[in-house]
């Protein structure tokens, strides 16, 4: 199985600090940010990893991770001209999956505990469509959201909703069949003008074929200041 780390975007958030540095490049624990999706593909025995982002970060991103020998992979980049949303970044990667085959996309501002191989065979074993990975959170409102059915399937996932109708949130951890480049071939940009994830997600819950499991070590996304703390803190453990 091949994976896409999506680390294009703008880190407006976290401005200045990424006025010179990409978002992925920035310290989080003891190394920078972008390492650790490396490390957790590598540790579940995916190598051949796709790196797609702005074409200002580019250098830096070759110049830091190279080919990807020092992390055991092969690393396959490409640029997104201009941040028009994850679905559009993802977009890049169909020549690289090519294909119908089955692969992982990761957001490069997402750390987390646990190991993904438990994740990625259980999505080798259901015959088609996406899983997604859900975390319990104390600020959905800050995510994508699931909405479920009487059954426990997801019907519908809210993007940021006002009102959350659960705690959980949709993590940056997806996996797709081939079908994901069709879906956002038949999107529109939102009302921010991007391309939404969300709305890739929608298309497989309304065809009732988005699975999901739910992470049970600590997660978080790294892209505001405090969740970057939050990040280097859990990363860093009791050591000082
Ligand atoms: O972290 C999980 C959340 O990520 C999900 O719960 C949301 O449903 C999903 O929309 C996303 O929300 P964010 O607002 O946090 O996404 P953000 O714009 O911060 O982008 C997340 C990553 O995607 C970031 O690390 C870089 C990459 N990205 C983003 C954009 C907009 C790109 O590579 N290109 C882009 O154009």
């Amino acid at each position: 199985m091949k994976a896409v780390i999506l680390a294009g975007g703008t880190g407006t958030r976290l401005r200045p600090l990424t006025k010179l540095l990409n978002k992925h490049l920035l310290p989080v624990g003891r190394m920078p940010m972008i390492s650790y999706g490396l490390i957790s593909l590598q540790a579940a025995g995916i190598s051949d990893i796709l790196l797609v982002t702005g074409p200002d970060a580019l250098g830096d991103f070759a110049s830091f991770l190279g080919s990807g020998k020092d992390y055991g992979v092969s690393l396959t980049y490409r640029i997104q001209e201009e941040a028009g949303g994850i679905a559009q970044a993802l977009e890049l990667a169909q020549p690289f999956i090519g294909g119908d085959d089955k692969f992982i996309v990761l957001l490069g501002d997402n750390l987390f505990e646990e190991p993904l191989k438990p994740h990625l065979d259980a999505f080798r074993a259901q015959p088609d469509g996406a899983m997604v990975l859900l975390k319990q959170v104390p600020d959905p409102e800050r995510y994508g959201v699931p909405v479920f059915d009487v059954d426990g399937h997801i019907v519908h996932i809210d993007e940021k909703p006002s009102a959350p109708q659960t705690d959980s949130c949709v993590t940056g951890i997806y996996m797709y069949d081939g079908t994901v480049f069709d879906l956002i071939g038949a999107l529109s940009p939102s009302q921010r003008g991007e391309l939404e994830i969300t709305d890739v997600n929608n298309g497989y819950a309304a065809k009732g074929k988005l699975a999901y499991r739910h992470l049970s070590g600590w997660w978080t996304d790294a892209g505001t200041f405090g969740s970057l703390l939050e990040a280097s803190r859990k990363l860093m453990g009791d050591l000082p």
